[in-house]
């Protein structure tokens, strides 16, 4: 496929690796900011199959408008623009046109909350089997816990029927039964450790998913536009992608 990439910084570069990688070619880069093209065209959009953006969510909105306008089918990394998201779907959905964001393309990561969600449940027969987590990332992380960590504990509660309450601080005291305690860790460099511990008195069972760097975002947009061009209209989220390749 021919591919606009728009957003030209760290993960616009990665996706231009992983399209080459698949053996796709990049029809246009836009990104005004890194010495690229200016603005997206009706000519580039008309050589083009699709689009994929990392750029920043102040331009979501007018990027989306520019893709209905264009009936451009449009992959969104960008994050940070949610509240905007009925306003953006009616846009879409209006021009008839074909839109799918997230803001967790790595296919890696949504194997691992799969995996997670599925051994929450097998627990649930065996009091004997408590489950925790944490995650760990390098000394330059704003937030925390991490947007993984936080779709991990939900995946737990939602297939564990002994844990009900999140617990991310710190705890000074005797942990309740249906707390689950996650933990954030930071420091270093590391790109993004998240662990799950599933614990008796017996033995442990760890599930762990270890990133090694942006390529598995990049790798994952780039496949959810080629599943997205399989549609002919419709706005999506990134579950809609994973949930259909695995079902
Ligand atoms: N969905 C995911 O899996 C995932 C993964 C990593 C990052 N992200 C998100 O992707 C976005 C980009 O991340 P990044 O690390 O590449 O950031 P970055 O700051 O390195 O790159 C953003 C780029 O967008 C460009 N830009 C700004 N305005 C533009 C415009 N109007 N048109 C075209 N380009 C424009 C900037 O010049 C910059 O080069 C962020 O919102 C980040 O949170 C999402």
């Amino acid at each position: 496929m021919k591919v606009i990439i728009l957003g030209y910084g760290r993960m616009g570069r990665e996706v231009e690796a992983a399209l080459k990688l698949k053996g796709h070619s990049v029809a246009a880069i836009v990104d005004p900011f890194a010495g690229q093209e200016s603005e997206l065209t009706a000519e580039m959009a008309e050589k083009a199959d699709g689009v994929i953006e990392f750029s920043l969510p102040d331009t979501a909105i007018a990027n989306a408008e520019k893709y209905a306008e264009l009936k451009l089918k449009a992959v969104v990394g960008t994050t940070g623009w949610y509240d905007e998201l009925p306003k953006v779907r009616e846009m879409i959905e209006k021009a008839g046109a074909a839109y799918l964001y997230g803001s967790n393309f790595s296919i890696g990561a949504h194997l691992f909350f799969h995996l997670v969600g599925k051994a929450a449940k097998l627990i649930n027969p065996f009091p004997e089997y408590d489950i925790m987590g944490y995650e760990i990332h390098h000394k330059m992380k704003k937030d925390s816990p991490s947007g993984t960590a936080l779709t991990t504990a939900n995946r737990i509660l939602e297939n564990n029927q002994r844990k009900n309450t999140l617990l991310f601080d710190r705890c000074d005291r005797e942990i309740q039964p249906d707390e689950l305690h996650f933990a954030s860790i930071r420091g270093g460099a590391v790109p993004g450790v998240h662990k799950v511990l599933i614990d008796s008195v017996a033995d442990t069972i760890e599930i762990s998913h270890t990133a090694r760097g942006r390529m598995g975002f990049a790798m994952g947009s780039v496949l959810a536009l080629e599943w997205l061009l399989n549609k002919k209209t419709g706005f999506y989220n990134v579950d809609d992608f994973i949930n259909e390749s695995l079902a």
